[in-house]
């Protein structure tokens, strides 16, 4: 199914009922309103205007659209800012006041701020908590978005504090757990303690993590607390939460995600490739510039995936450019169908395009919609009534996703403790998993993405890029598993405290498997040495543990001759970050071993399965030929796929 977001306080009121009627037409079931609508809802302190907001949910459900209200958390209006200016966030690396005349301009460790979002949540839950047309509520919007987890205010401090005191109970287990002793660093009492910023030179790493544990608790504390005021009046209607990437919340996206009926993702392909691979030669990168990354969307759907138990929803999806990249080109023709499908080949139950309409003023003026700010149809328009009617025909509610066999852990705490420690410019936690997951992808896998602490039951092979911490109970996972297990380079690197564990790296993980790191090393990208595997000759990357082997098997060696790449049983631990041949050439072996059937992909070609559908994507220009088998029945497309186009087909019907 499709939907819109929209805003009614953007246009006059003579628009909306053309609006609705035109959404209906278009084939559109869902409309998200209200997010940032807060100045409206409340032009002042407890006077409520919710008229015009009855009016408007009125029509679009007169014309036949279910409607989702997004919680106007996200933009706090002046009055609340001006009585209350400590409801604001502090910016962590100049520790200025982060001002209003933007968005999401509001501290998580405000109790003041928390009183207000829930009351203006509960009475606009009060008032359309039973509205037969509404059927779901967004919590905020993007929380976490533009760095604003993290907030070095008065209120941070005064809870963190307390947080600590809670944790540690007196100020000396503290310093023995942190080794404070180094530098001086010892406190006397909890109120001693600062935030980690704004030091001469970098903080305690310890410090800092139990910051970001607190940050994280916080940003939970307050979106749990509004789920349950909305659930208190919105008893048969949804609540989701619309998520930027995972790698960028800097909160426990799965306890942010635990309250939540499903979990929603806004998909940015462009703007996100621009972001993500702005440090790659134009000469490679100028192929995605219209498309996006092959991995890249597939990426974020898998983890949002991992946090709904059924399916997810694209809530705002990328109708055109985008403004806020580095770079903000045009999709390529046909591209906004494609990531329509790529989303649903996911498990995605709705795909909602984010705008409507395009805004002649304020901040997004140059961000595309459906429609154009003259209200002509914009590019994207034939696309959606494409998608349209070739839903009409593949009804997807038939087919639900299945659990796939290989899984590959991606944990917060630990992109935490390598953003914490970073040992150089090397190691950038969201392009280690990246390049794993398309390792694994152009072999034809299907991959879930998991957090840490999830169910291992049932999947034949499990990718960890990098578990930092392996504590007692993800030890006793893995364990109790069949699995193979590969491990990168970190895991088990740090205790629960942020030191290194007294057997040495990879900690408890010697319990299974025999081996030590005995040093670390992280070397430039144009200074690689070379990795020994399988009888062929790769490169490593950047960072490269140094190994003693121990009762371990030696798989990969480097250069010198020394172990890279040790395994004992069904436990793997590779050493260094390496080329994307060596990772594919590594799992091609782990997964023959445990009885996966594999293919080599072309650098450019998907596969995706949603139960018996089966997907293929292709981001190139040239038409790619699929390996589909002889009986396989198309949906749309054929064997022979399109550039830019795609395919769907079962196997399971004659
Ligand atoms: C999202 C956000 C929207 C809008 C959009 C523009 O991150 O939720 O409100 O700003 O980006 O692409």
């Amino acid at each position: 199914m499709l939907g819109c977001c929209y805003y009614p306080e953007h246009w006059p009121k003579d628009l909306w009922a053309q609006d609705a009627a035109e959404m209906a037409a278009l084939g559109l079931t869902y409309v998200r309103i209200g997010e940032f609508a807060w100045s409206r809802f409340e032009p002042q302190q407890g006077r409520y205007d919710f008229a015009w907001f009855d009016e408007v949910i009125e029509i679009l459900g007169q014309a036949g659209l279910k409607v989702i209200i997004g919680t106007p958390t996200a933009t706090p209006p002046k009055w609340l800012i001006d009585a209350h200016p400590d409801i604001l966030p502090v910016d962590t690396h100049t520790g200025h006041v982060r001002g209003f005349g933007s968005r999401r301009h509001y501290d998580f460790s405000s109790d003041v701020y928390l009183g207000h979002a829930l009351r203006i949540s509960k009475e606009m839950a009060k008032r359309y908590g039973a509205n037969p047309y509404v059927v779901g509520w967004q919590t905020d919007n993007e929380i976490g978005c533009h760095d604003t987890t993290l907030s070095a205010s008065e209120n941070s401090k005064r809870g963190f504090q307390k947080w600590l005191q809670k944790r540690y109970g007196d100020i000396d287990a503290l310093n023995k757990a942190w080794g404070t002793i180094f530098w001086s660093m010892e406190y006397r009492h909890f109120e001693q303690i600062e935030l980690p910023v704004l030091a001469v030179t970098e903080a305690h790493p310890a410090h800092m993590l139990d910051w970001r544990r607190y940050s994280s608790d916080q940003v939970v504390h307050f979106h749990d607390e509004m789920v349950k005021v909305i659930r208190i009046h919105a008893k048969d209607q949804f609540v989701t939460h619309n998520f930027i990437p995972m790698d960028d919340t800097a909160t426990d996206n799965a306890a942010l995600g635990a309250p939540l009926d499903f979990a929603s993702f806004d998909n940015y392909p462009l703007g996100r490739a621009d972001l993500a691979f702005s440090h790659w030669e134009g000469a490679d990168f100028k192929k995605y510039m219209r498309t996006g990354h092959p991995d890249l969307s597939s990426w974020h759907f898998s983890n949002v995936q991992n946090l709904s138990p059924g399916n997810f929803w694209v809530m705002e999806q990328q109708p055109g450019p985008v403004n806020w990249a580095g770079h903000n080109p045009r999709p390529a023709p046909g591209m906004i169908r494609f990531w329509t499908w790529e989303a649903f080949a996911h498990g995605a139950e709705v795909v909602s395009y984010f705008r409507w309409r395009q805004a002649p003023f304020a901040q997004e003026q140059m961000h595309a919609g459906l429609k154009r700010p003259d209200n002509s149809k914009s590019d994207a328009w034939t696309e959606v009534e494409r998608v349209r009617a070739e839903l009409d025909a593949i009804d997807l509610t038939d087919f639900t996703p299945e659990k796939a066999s290989v899984a590959l852990i991606r944990d917060d705490e630990s992109e935490w403790v390598t953003q914490i420690e970073r040992q150089g410019d090397s190691y950038n936690h969201f392009t280690v998993h990246l390049q794993w997951y398309s390792a694994l992808r152009r072999l034809g896998l299907q991959v879930d993405v998991l957090s840490r602490g999830a169910d291992l039951s049932g999947y034949k092979l499990v990718a960890c890029p990098c578990v930092s911490i392996i504590d007692e109970d993800f030890l006793a996972q893995v364990k109790a598993s069949k699995a193979q297990f590969l491990f990168g380079p970190r895991s088990g690197g740090k205790t629960q405290n942020f030191s290194i564990p007294n057997n040495l790296a990879p900690g408890q993980l010697q319990d299974i498997l025999p081996l030590k790191v005995l040093s670390a090393e992280t070397v430039r990208p144009d200074c690689a040495v070379g990795f020994a595997f399988d009888g062929q000759h790769f490169k490593t990357m950047t960072w490269m543990d140094h190994l003693d082997a121990g009762g371990a098997d030696v798989l990969g060696r480097y250069d010198d001759g020394s172990p890279a790449y040790v395994r004992k049983g069904n436990i793997g631990y590779l050493g260094c970050l390496t080329d994307d041949e060596a990772l594919r050439s590594i799992f091609s072996k782990l997964a023959f071993e445990v009885g996966l059937p594999t293919q080599n992909l072309s650098e450019d070609l998907r596969l995706c399965r949603r139960g018996a559908l089966h997907f293929a994507f292709n981001y190139s220009e040239e038409p790619q030929k699929l390996s589909a088998p002889e009986g396989a029945v198309f949906l749309l497309g054929s064997h022979e796929v399109a550039g830019r186009g795609l395919a769907i087909w079962r196997e399971d019907i004659e």
